[in-house]
């Protein structure tokens, strides 16, 4: 059996325009997985497709070799997918704690052990566990915003532009926590504008331009060799890369 997540051939179309071209993708249990591009490659919307947000309009989504193309968001997170979006607002009024609450399923299903992982994860969040959500700092709204998608025991974690406008302390603290996710047996596919960032976490990469893929292969590979990956922002090809 396929274990992970894994895509196939997906194609995403938003305002009659094919925005997301034949992308394949798979993130097996244990690594992370950067996904780059420059502005606009698609690779917001290849997310929003494997969450259940935006409709496939061709091609595959399956985690473990089980299809969870086309099923609604909370069927998707069911399932074992959680996703952090991009501009991800935690619900401001609620407090810490009932954010991760609502994260956290109905009561009497473990929901009490998942909230306190959470924390295990987040001590910082303890002690504000009883203040509004809004009131935190952006850093730690965006640990909330991890600990809420991480609340739901996930298999695999899918994440959309973490860092910004997050001081880099706070950054390298939330890299430094999905890293060890992936080490306890998490999948994580990190969509990040930074890509020195996300590649200094990742076992693998790959780099989207126009809606095509047009590199897939070990993140070490691009973290050596910054004109690589300008190249390939740049929208030519590996193979073009490769043989220029
Ligand atoms: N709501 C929308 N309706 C129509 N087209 C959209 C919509 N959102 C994005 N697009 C278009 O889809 C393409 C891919 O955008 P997407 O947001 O997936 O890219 P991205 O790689 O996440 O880039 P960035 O995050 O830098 O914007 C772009 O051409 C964008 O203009
Ligand atoms: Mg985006």
């Amino acid at each position: 059996m396929n274990r992970g997540l894994t895509v196939e051939s997906l194609t995403v179309v938003r305002g009659g325009r094919t925005v997301v071209r034949g992308v394949d993708l798979t993130v097996s249990p244990g690594e992370v997985v950067a996904l780059l591009g420059p502005n606009g490659a698609g690779r917001s919307s290849t997310i929003l497709a494997m969450c259940g947000l935006l409709p496939a309009a061709g091609g595959s989504v399956s985690l473990n070799g089980r299809s969870l193309t086309g099923l609604r968001p909370d069927r998707v997170r069911g399932a074992g997918v959680s996703t952090v979006l991009e501009n991800h607002r935690v619900l401001a009024d609620l407090t810490v704690h009932d954010n991760l609450k609502v994260a956290g399923g109905r009561r009497g299903t473990g929901r009490v052990e998942r909230v306190e992982r959470v924390l295990q994860t987040f001590p910082e969040l303890v002690e504000h566990l009883d203040r509004p959500a809004g009131q935190l700092s952006g850093g730690q709204q965006q640990m909330l915003a991890l600990g809420q998608a991480l609340a739901s025991q996930p298999q695999v974690l899918l994440i959309d532009e973490m860092s910004m406008g997050l001081a880099p302390v706070v950054v390298s603290r939330l890299l430094g926590v999905l890293r060890t996710l992936a080490d306890d047996g998490i999948g994580v596919l990190l969509v990040e504008q930074f890509a020195h960032l996300a590649l200094s976490i990742s076992d693998r990469a790959s780099v989207m331009t126009r809606g095509k893929c047009v590199f897939s292969g070990a993140a070490s590979d691009l973290d050596r060799d910054p004109d690589l990956l300008h190249r390939l922002y740049m929208g030519a090809g590996v193979e073009d890369v490769l043989d220029g």
